[in-house]
């Protein structure tokens, strides 16, 4: 079964708050997504094989640790995932980006796939799918399955703000998956929407309504 992981690093939790704010503007608000994105890509690398290689030093040779192991892959959930991408590749600057399009039906709540573009070395890679938001899950597990579809063999999911349905949604359809998030908040409203969560982050990055 998929664990769970809560990033309680008081920089992440701090910088949520403000997050969660709806006095936080579209610029602020931006910004702050990118800086926790690099937080949680600090926690999640965590766990990356290394290997011992020799370098010389300006004194004398050295056994020193390089990252070895599989080639990461990051892939935003179009399209509020993006505003958290500029964020991990601070850190790690050689992943290869893919993008998996959706959106909810404002009805159903059923994601919608709209665009899929993966890195050619599918197969290869350890894949990190980040959206800010996990509410009923919908989205989260039809990205997985558009990955695993196309030949993703090891992915991990990372998000701002979940709720236990979502997980839940996760867990159950895909037990492979990690899942890695800020705050698990309390539930879903009616209209589908996390409580207390932040409100619908693609609007609040980007200004739109
Ligand atoms: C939001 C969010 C997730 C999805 C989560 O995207 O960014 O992708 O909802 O909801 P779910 O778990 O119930 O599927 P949205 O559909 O609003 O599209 P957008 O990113 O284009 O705004
Ligand atoms: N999508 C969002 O952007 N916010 C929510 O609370 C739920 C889904």
């Amino acid at each position: 079964m998929g664990k769970v992981y809560v990033f309680d690093h008081p920089l992440i939790q701090h910088k949520l708050t403000f997050i969660r704010d709806k006095e936080t503007g579209t610029k602020e608000f931006r910004e702050l997504v990118d800086e926790v994105a690099t937080l949680m890509a600090f926690e999640i690398t965590r766990d990356l094989p290394l290997e011992d290689i020799e370098v010389q030093t300006p004194v004398s040779p050295a056994q020193a640790k390089t990252l070895a192991g599989k080639k990461l892959g990051i892939v935003p959930i179009l399209r509020a995932g993006l505003g958290m991408v500029d964020g991990i590749l601070k850190l790690i600057p050689a992943a290869k980006v893919g993008h998996v399009g959706l959106y909810r039906d404002p009805e159903t709540l059923k994601p919608i796939e709209y665009y899929v573009k993966l890195p050619s070395d599918v197969e290869e890679r350890d894949f990190i799918l980040v959206d800010p938001m996990l509410a009923t899950g919908g989205s989260a597990v039809e990205a997985i399955n558009s990955l695993k579809k196309r030949g993703a063999q090891s992915i991990r999911f990372m998000c701002l703000v979940a709720c236990p349905e979502g997980v839940e949604a996760i867990k159950e359809a895909h037990p492979d998956v990690d899942i890695y998030i800020a705050a698990l908040d309390e539930k879903l409203n009616e209209k589908g929407y996390i409580v207390p969560g932040l409100g619908d982050a693609g609007d609040r990055l980007y200004g739109t309504k």
